[in-house]
């Protein structure tokens, strides 16, 4: 059965301080996880090292990067490397995230590179896709979300696509409070299984997490990852409050 997940992404919030906290308090949620249930925080680069010894002995909590660069290593003042990530133990990393795309200019192709390189040195990427308001006001939010899933991803092997992580986020529902219905979610997540499984066929495309994010929050959360091709979630401003947050690892399937 594929795994069922609850990602926390801080993206630039919280000092380090604030954070401790916030997941001692949240691994107190953690105790009655099932083997397919996981929790992954995706904190500030350099929150990596600690919140990864907080997680010693917890078979169900991991810690994500929220990026990483395309490059294996070198003179690129700034970056970090998937190397690097792997050197502190980092189990996942989110990729393509909108805001990336948006304000660094992340294309398909990049983040194919990404994916390759995070691969190869045996982190697991969370690749993100998702339309903004036009195009879903067009009506053709399956073709592009279908696009960035083939130019960032259809190069891989059945076996490297085995159980991946892939979050659909509409831009439309981050951060605005305006979240996607669960059949809306339900429509298009089923959607992107449907194009995994004719290049891949329906095992791999049932091994597939396929995270719903957006605006997800304790009162919906429930609804939404009670929807049968949603597979959790990526949450971004309720990840930030234990109570909130909590509650959403319990809407887990
Ligand atoms: P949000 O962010 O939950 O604050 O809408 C989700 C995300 O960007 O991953």
């Amino acid at each position: 059965m594929r795994k069922q997940i609850a990602a926390a992404n801080w993206k630039m919030n919280l000092t380090l301080q604030q954070g401790e906290l916030l997941v001692e308090e949240l691994l107190k949620s953690t105790h009655d996880l099932n083997e397919n249930q996981q929790v992954v925080f995706a904190v500030p680069f350099p929150y990596l090292v600690n919140v990864k010894k907080m997680l010693a002995g917890n078979n169900h909590v991991f810690v994500a990067a929220q990026n990483c660069y395309n490059k294996v290593s070198g003179a690129y003042t700034g970056e970090v490397s998937a190397e690097i990530l792997k050197s502190i133990a980092v189990d996942y990393v989110v990729l393509g995230h909108s805001e990336r795309r948006e304000y660094f200019n992340e294309s398909n192709e990049m983040l194919a590179e990404k994916i390759n390189i995070c691969i190869e040195y045996g982190l697991k990427p969370i690749f993100c896709c998702g339309e903004a308001l036009e195009i879903r006001e067009a009506g053709t939010q399956n073709s592009f979300v279908e696009n960035q899933i083939k130019e960032s991803l259809f190069h891989l092997s059945a076996e490297q696509l085995f159980g991946f992580v892939i979050a659909y986020e509409p831009i439309w529902a981050i951060g605005t409070g305006k979240t996607a219905s669960s059949e809306q979610a339900q429509e298009i997540h089923a959607y992107i299984r449907s194009v995994l499984a004719s290049k891949y066929g329906n095992e791999v495309a049932d091994s597939i997490s396929i995270l719903y994010g957006g605006s997800v929050k304790a009162a919906n959360a429930k609804e939404i990852f009670g929807q049968p091709d949603v597979d959790g979630g990526l949450v971004g401003g309720a990840s930030l409050m234990a109570a909130e947050f909590a509650a959403i690892i319990k809407s887990l399937k």
